[in-house]
């Protein structure tokens, strides 16, 4: 399908969930306050490769879902949330930190996780593509 629907209200806060899009995980994440309030502080960190404020990255009025490619900008792999040094993906396979915004922090990954193209259609549910 070139195009799917999701309801993001299936996920709880604190939670993610991985849903399929043209053969590629994406990760459908619904963030804490606490987490949200760490990516915004981290809006003008220095150690951002790929300057992008969380709000760039996310829909207004929806600010804490956050809709991205689960897959390492480096080679691929499929980053765990959880761990790493900045509250949010890290990359096993080479040691790539990302924070809960997507955002490379650390690591040989030379881009911020992919947000796709998406929009919210009616109420919580998104169409992506
Ligand atoms: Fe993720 Fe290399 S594929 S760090």
């Amino acid at each position: 399908l070139s195009t799917v629907e999701f309801d993001t209200s299936k996920v709880a806060e604190g939670m993610q969930i991985v849903i399929t899009w043209q053969g590629k995980p994406v990760f459908v994440r619904n963030r804490t306050a606490a987490e949200l309030q760490r990516v915004i502080a981290d809006n003008d960190a220095s150690d951002l490769k790929e300057p992008q404020t969380d709000q760039e990255r996310t829909k207004a009025g929806h600010e804490p879902i956050l809709v991205v490619i689960g897959s390492c900008t480096h080679l691929g792999c499929i980053p765990t949330f959880g761990s790493g040094d900045f509250g949010g993906w890290f990359c096993p396979c080479h040691g790539s930190h990302y924070d809960a915004s997507g955002r490379i922090r650390k690591g040989p990954a030379p881009a911020n996780l992919v947000v796709p193209e998406y929009e919210f259609t009616a109420g919580s549910t998104i169409r992506i593509g």
